[in-house]
């Protein structure tokens, strides 16, 4: 059983709020994994905190503003003595900017350093006692790899991330990534499964392979495909995914394990940006849109319900109207099930940021819109495609209304169903239980728990005797 302070007093309380992607997620719980061996516990509203950290950000500039429209709510706070730091890519890009900033931060730890946050939290502790106010900032890359000093990782549910690979070479023209993240680094295998089996000693059931390049990943004892395949070998894992891909990587094997390792879900997010050949030569993804269609139809041949998601970027430096004409007819040929879109955001330091040939604010906003138009009409048609048929869910959570658990089908879909007894919601998460889907929405689908006909039977029985 899982030891809990929730209940003592005494305990310092934490509180993580996590920006941008799966991977802050991660790292968010592994902080929270970190602390906990402090005495910290989790708590869900700032005002409570004696900590409050913000897992930041910086892929496009409204996310690295909302940083600072945080900070400045906190500010009222800091006067009970409450710690505030920041971490994440934002951290690690403007770690001087936020001291000039927002001069009341305790300290700002990058994504590599966050295994030392104990040190972090004790040195900001005593400064704050005995100066005021003085701002650290950790966001060396250390020679150290965090997650050899990282304590048993926890499941925060039954689908759970895992960081196997970080960084990036990619040097994608639009993106941050390769300067706030580094290199490309991947965990050694055998690192990689003994957390993946923490986790599912402590519940977790899903797992999600994380990685900024997660399809680069070349561990010791392989690539991708290989190690999911040991990961396979787990019992009670029993789903896998992964994300986020490039198209580069996407190699023979790791398309055929999808056909080939039936707990490799039917889910791929292989981001293509645009369908352009020019933008993609402007964007320096390193290939052009056939290259893409062909690892689709390959993906396809080995597993022909897999279901695709992508992100895209309108407005690209550069980017014409045929250019964008060339995406839409991208995504007409490939028929997402759901997908990403941003209008290009510069970002200090990449090479799209100094170009001349910049796109007009209302030219974005006129393409994201007829974009996102043509991409939801196929995730509602995705979703209108399942009505009828039974899916298996595997349940996470209670929904928004009190007698609902909600949870996902192996394409990615949230799934809610009411249940019969709201007190007894809690015994289904971590099941995996077939449904009748009989609604569908652009964002979800509904449907009931299909029984045997022989327990339907009788409990229409029962029902009728009662
Ligand atoms: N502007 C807009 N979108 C961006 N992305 C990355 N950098 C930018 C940028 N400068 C998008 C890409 C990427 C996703 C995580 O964020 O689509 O795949
Ligand atoms: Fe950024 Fe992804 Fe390109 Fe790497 S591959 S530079 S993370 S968009």
């Amino acid at each position: 059983m899982r030891r809990t302070f929730s209940d003592c007093p005494l305990a310092k309380k934490v509180f993580i709020k996590s920006y941008g992607c799966q991977m802050n997620v991660y790292d968010s719980a592994r902080m929270g994994d970190v602390l906990a061996r402090e005495g910290y516990i989790a708590t869900d509203a700032p005002s409570n905190a004696d900590l409050v950290i913000l897992n930041t950000c910086h892929i496009r500039e409204k996310a690295a503003e909302k940083v600072y429209s945080e900070l400045g709510r906190l500010r009222s706070l800091k006067e009970s003595g409450m710690l505030i730091a920041v971490a994440g890519c934002v951290a690690q890009a403007e770690g001087e900017e936020i001291m000039r900033r927002a001069p009341y931060v305790d300290f700002v730890v990058g994504p590599q350093n966050y295994h030392q946050l104990a040190k972090l939290v004790s040195d900001a502790n005593l400064t704050q006692k005995s100066s005021g106010l003085a701002c650290a900032i950790n966001t060396d890359f250390p020679a150290e790899s965090k997650f050899d000093f990282l304590p048993e990782a926890r499941a925060s549910g039954p689908a759970v991330f895992l960081t196997i690979q970080e960084g990036c070479d990619k040097f994608c023209s639009f993106c941050v990534v390769p300067y706030t993240r580094g290199v490309e680094f991947s965990r050694p295998a055998s690192s990689v499964l003994e957390e993946a089996r923490q986790l599912v000693n402590d519940g977790a059931t899903e797992i999600t392979l994380l990685g900024q390049n997660v399809n680069a990943y070349h561990g010791d004892e392989g690539r991708l495909a290989g190690l999911i395949q040991k990961l396979s070998e787990i019992g009670g894992l029993n789903r896998i995914r992964y994300t986020t891909s490039h198209p580069r990587d996407m190699d023979k094997d790791l398309i055929a394990a999808h056909g080939n390792i039936s707990k490799l879900m039917p889910h791929l997010h292989l981001p293509v940006q645009s369908g352009s050949d020019a933008t993609l030569a402007r964007m320096n993804r390193q290939h052009v849109a056939d290259d893409y269609l062909r690892i689709i139809d390959k993906l396809r041949a080995a597993r022909p319900d897999i279901a695709l998601s992508s992100d895209f970027i309108v407005g690209h430096p550069g980017e014409t109207d045929a250019d964008f004409e060339a995406t839409l007819a991208l995504v007409d040929a490939v028929g997402y099930a759901q997908a990403y879109s941003f209008k290009y955001s510069k970002r200090p330091g990449t090479p799209a940021s100094d170009r001349d040939d910049q796109v007009p604010e209302h030219v974005k906003s006129d393409r994201l819109e007829a974009l996102q138009n043509l991409l939801n009409r196929q995730q509602l048609e995705f979703n209108k495609s399942f009505v009828g048929k039974v899916v298996p869910v595997l349940f996470e959570r209670r929904g928004k209304l009190p007698h609902q658990i909600a949870g996902r089908t192996p394409y990615m879909q949230a799934v809610y169903v009411d249940c019969e007894n709201s007190d007894r919601a809690d015994q289904h998460f971590g099941k995996i239980l077939p449904i009748r889907i009989f609604d569908a929405f652009a964002n979800s689908l509904t449907g009931i728990i299909e029984t045997p006909i022989e327990r339907r039977e009788s409990n229409l029985m029962g029902r009728l005797r009662g």
